[in-house]
C-alpha cells in the first residue's frame, strides 16, 4: 500500500474549500489520513519541495503564492493513493481539468490550483521527508 503527501494550497484554505477537498479524499474506500496540520510554510521548505522548478519563470511567483497564507499539509495512506489523489485533483491547468475533479470544479488559475499531490513513489518519499521528517 502507498503513502502520499497532499498540500491544500493557500487558495483552498482562503476560499473555505478545505472540508470539501478533504471530504473527497476521506470518502475514497480504505484511504486513511495519517497526518494533518494547518501550517504556515517557510521559504526553505518550499525551495526543497519545488527544487525541480528553480529557474522557471513561474517559480518565484509560485513560492510567493505558497507563502501567502497557511496550507493544510497531510499524509494519506491507501491503495494506489499516489495515482488516486492525482486523479481526484485533475491536470495542473484547472481549465483543462474535467468537471468532477478538484481543479476542474473549483480552479481557474494555473498557479492557484488548490492542491498538490506527490506524482510518483519517489516524489512521495522525497516530499514526505521534507514535510514530516519524524513520521515513520
Ligand atoms: P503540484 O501537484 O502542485 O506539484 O502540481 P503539478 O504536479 O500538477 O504541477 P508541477 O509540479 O508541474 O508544478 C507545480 C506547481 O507550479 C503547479 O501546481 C502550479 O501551481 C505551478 N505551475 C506549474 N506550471 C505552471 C505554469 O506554467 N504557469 C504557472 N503560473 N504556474 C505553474
Ligand atoms: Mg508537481
Amino acid at each position: 500500500t502507498q503513502r502520499t503527501l497532499v498540500l491544500l494550497k493557500p487558495d483552498a484554505v482562503r476560499r473555505g474549500l478545505v472540508g470539501e477537498v478533504i471530504g473527497r479524499i476521506e470518502r475514497k474506500a480504505d484511504w486513511k489520513i495519517a497526518a494533518l496540520e494547518l501550517r504556515q510554510l517557510d521559504r526553505a521548505t518550499l525551495e526543497q519541495h519545488y527544487a525541480e522548478h528553480v529557474g522557471r519563470p513561474f517559480y518565484e511567483p509560485l513560492v510567493e503564492f505558497m507563502l501567502s497564507g497557511p496550507v493544510v499539509v497531510m499524509v494519506v495512506d491507501g491503495e494506489r493513493v499516489i495515482e488516486g489523489v492525482r486523479q481526484l485533483a485533475g491536470p495542473t491547468d484547472p481549465i483543462a481539468a474535467a468537471p468532477g475533479s478538484i481543479r476542474g470544479d473549483f480552479g481557474t488559475i494555473v498557479r492557484e490550483n488548490l492542491i498538490h499531490a506527490s506524482d510518483s513513489e519517489e516524489s512521495a518519499i522525497r516530499e514526505l521527508k521534507i514535510f514530516f521528517p519524524g513520521l515513520s
